[in-house]
């Protein structure tokens, strides 16, 4: 670790020791029942957010501090309750991560309206002024590692392409899909691919940039909701659809971790399937087994312990009156939401062990057959 980044890591931790001991009640003071962050999550259904969950517990526990997650199960109604259960609570500072970008917006406007700062977690709030920041991935990097993966193993001309997208509620499923899209689209136009399970997609191959209503129209045909049950039924079907010629040795744009392992089991039970190759994202340890026993190709590792020291170090400067860094923006749909992304990086099961078990992210008796 370079000095710099030592330093930079100590004077964040001052901070935030700092930042967190002002907020939480003095041993000797009467048990506060203010709270100044809250943190709102999706759903506790995907191995994803119980990561971030583990994650802000680790980092807020190490610091000392109490802080009160609530998960929303899927379920925007339940967010907007959670939202109001936390303002009632007193928080300064919301980091929430909505369920539905768009429907979240009232619960971001509940909470400006009492006060509150809003930090937009990973998936970005739609259709309003109410965010104040947002913490993300670099979300069209990932589509555009997950294609470029697909690329680089693709030789010839006329290779089987099958396309599966996100939830079309999700932001983020439009800039995977975006970012997928630009490094495919070539390949598409020039023969190397040849899409098999959207019309959607065909109509518009030779655009190089699709508008959002042009991206909403694929997903709508290729989504897996972010539902396992649904992308596998949704591969089956597409599979069923597919002729002898269609499969082979076939290239397969997954989305995300879960949706990719229930789309290659789908694949692999085929029989006109002789290989596969999927994409993810998420490094969830069942995806990192899948990629170890060679059933997944590769997954995009999203580092969520950067992207919670990254809300917690935003939660603090609101919390000390200041505004968060911003190296970017992303348009909402009514704002340019300032943001700082993080960089994603692509694991195979050449790196697996160098970025998961040596990064000290996952320990390695998790894992079996690890080389
Ligand atoms: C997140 C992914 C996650 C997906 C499904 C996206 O917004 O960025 O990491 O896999 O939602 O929960």
């Amino acid at each position: 670790m370079s000095k710099n980044v030592l330093f930079k890591l100590l004077s964040l931790l001052v901070v935030v020791m700092m930042a967190l001991s002002a907020c939480a009640p003095a041993a000797d003071d009467q048990p506060s029942s203010e709270l100044a962050v809250g943190i709102v999550l999706p759903t506790k259904d995907e191995p994803r957010w119980i990561q971030d969950e583990t994650r802000f517990k680790d980092a807020l526990s190490a610091a000392g501090y109490d802080v009160e997650i609530l998960f929303s199960q899927g379920d925007s109604s339940q967010e907007k309750a959670n939202v109001e259960s936390l303002i009632a609570k007193g928080i300064k500072v919301l980091i929430i991560c909505p369920q539905d970008g768009s429907a979240a917006a009232a619960a971001a406007e509940a909470a400006r309206e009492a006060g509150v700062k809003v930090i937009s977690y990973d998936r970005l709030i739609r259709d309003t002024e109410a965010v104040d920041y947002y913490v993300t991935f670099d979300s069209i990097a990932v589509g555009a590692a997950q294609a470029q993966y697909l690329v680089d193993h693709a030789s010839g001309t006329g290779n089987p392409l099958y396309l599966y997208a996100g939830a079309a509620s999700d932001n983020n499923a439009f800039l995977f899909f975006e970012g997928a899209w630009n490094v495919l689209q070539p390949k598409i136009a020039d023969g190397t691919f040849v899409i098999k399970n959207s019309s959607e997609a065909v109509a518009l191959q030779d655009k190089a940039t699709l508008t959002r209503d042009e991206m909403g129209s694929i997903i709508g045909q290729i989504t897996t909701n972010w539902d396992f049950n649904t992308a596998k039924t949704l591969a089956e079907s597409n599979l069923t659809a597919a002729s002898a010629e269609d499969k082979g040795d076939v290239f397969i744009l997954a989305p995300n971790d879960g949706t990719a392992r229930a789309i290659a089991d789908a694949f692999a039970a085929d029989s006109d399937v002789s290989s596969y190759l999927v994409t993810g994202q998420d490094a969830e340890k069942a995806s990192v087994q899948y990629i170890i026993d060679g059933k997944q190709s590769m997954t995009v590792f999203k580092d969520v312990r950067t992207l919670v020291d990254d809300a917690i170090a935003a939660a603090v400067t609101f919390l000390e009156g200041n505004t968060p860094e911003a190296s970017t923006s992303y348009n909402n749909g009514a704002i340019d939401v300032p943001a700082n992304p993080t960089v994603v990086i692509t694991v195979t099961k050449d790196n697996v062990k160098s970025a998961l078990i040596d990064s000290g992210y996952y320990p390695a008796s998790d894992f079996t057959g690890l080389q």
